[in-house]
């Protein structure tokens, strides 16, 4: 029942029981966005999401650490829907993974995924970064603890927090993807479900840099609209095949193939967008050559070693650190003196 409550809510009720509110918005013609506000004031506010992120106007924060709570159990039972929107991903397991510490203060709890994406890869993420759109979106909705659950969130500025992830494609599957889309396969129509056939964790299907992320405060991109999102946009993309974004195009509303889903960007108005680096992270830059050839298996330990550039908090990295510390000092010093 929470499962039904949740996605109900965050989704415009877009569920089963109460179709006529879902089904009066779309993303094209008189239902489409630039009308959404008509019939949702919140939808023409001055605080909306999706917006653009200029990387040149962000504000560099080192925020806590951020808790990821149960991301890496393998959760059984995870329902796959269309909802005539969009695929949503739902949990039955108790208790639902969650999360804590960033720019967030206490512990929000998962509520439900879904994704945006566009007719072809050119486009389709909702956010954009610099103006460059990504061909698909990953939103991960959690509604903060102590309001209980979404309907009761909603009704208050910090009720819920999305972690989004954007796609960037690859020329290798996802293996991790491979039972969401079949899963897929099975839920062409509006309105079905299937249960994933596999257990799945939330781990799986995510980018390896979960600490560079930029964070804004908006709202809901789907009507009601509402400004109660604490956004975290995770910069380091999800690689996925083209063939596997493909069977999302699959879908069906009620109206035909849902071709795309997204939400154009709004202004950003008086709004500061931060970007959140982790101080104590040897960095650099995460983003790979979309043309890059490098076959699955050297790419995969080109990961772990990128992972494990925690090799500097290794005893054997401190002691290189020092090394080399010591020998800067000494030159430093031969330059100077
Ligand atoms: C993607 O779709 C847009 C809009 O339909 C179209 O203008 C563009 O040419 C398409 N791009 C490709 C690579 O198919
Ligand atoms: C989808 O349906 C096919 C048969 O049509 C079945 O083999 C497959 O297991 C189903 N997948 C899921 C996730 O239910
Ligand atoms: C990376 O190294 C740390 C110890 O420095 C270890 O705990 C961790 O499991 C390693 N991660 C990977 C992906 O190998
Ligand atoms: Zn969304």
């Amino acid at each position: 029942m929470q499962i039904i409550i949740s996605s109900f809510c965050v989704l415009a009720l877009l569920q089963a029981p109460k179709l006529t509110r879902g089904e009066d918005f779309g993303y094209d013609g008189v239902i489409g966005p630039t009308h959404w506000g008509e019939r949702y004031r919140e939808c023409a506010g001055k605080h909306q999401s999706p917006i653009n992120i200029n990387v040149l106007r962000v504000k560099q924060v080192s925020l806590p650490d951020i808790a990821f709570v149960g991301f890496d159990d393998s959760i059984d039972g995870v329902h796959v829907s269309n909802n005539g929107h969009t695929v949503l991903i739902e949990v039955e397991n108790e208790p639902h993974p969650r999360v804590r510490g960033g720019p967030l203060e206490g512990d929000y709890v998962f509520s439900q995924m879904h994704f945006h994406w566009g007719d072809n890869d050119t486009f389709g993420s909702e956010d954009k970064i610099n103006h460059r759109s990504f061909p698909m979106e990953l939103h991960m909705v959690f509604f903060k603890e102590e309001y209980n659950n979404v309907k009761e969130a909603v009704l208050h500025p910090d009720g819920l927090t999305v972690l989004a992830f954007f796609y960037e494609l690859d020329r290798h599957q996802h293996p991790a993807y491979d039972d969401i889309t079949s899963a897929l396969l099975n839920v062409t129509e509006p309105h079905t479900t299937v249960v994933m056939n596999n257990p799945f964790s939330f781990l799986n299907i995510l980018p390896y840099d979960l600490r560079r992320y930029f964070t804004y405060r908006g709202s809901l991109t789907t009507p009601p609209c509402s400004e109660v999102v604490i956004w975290l946009d995770f910069e380091q993309p999800i690689r996925l095949a083209h063939d596997q974004i493909e069977v999302f195009r699959e879908l069906k509303s009620a109206h035909g193939k849902i071709t795309h889903n997204f939400r154009p960007i709004q202004p950003i108005g008086d709004r500061v967008v931060f970007y959140n680096i982790d101080s104590n992270y040897f960095s650099y830059n995460e983003i790979e050559d979309p043309d890059d050839q490098t076959p699955a298996t050297t790419k995969s330990s080109r990961r772990n070693h990128r992972r494990n550039s925690s090799f500097l908090n290794t005893p054997q990295g401190s002691i290189l650190v020092l090394m080399l510390t010591v020998l800067g000092t000494l030159l430093i010093k031969n330059i100077y003196l």
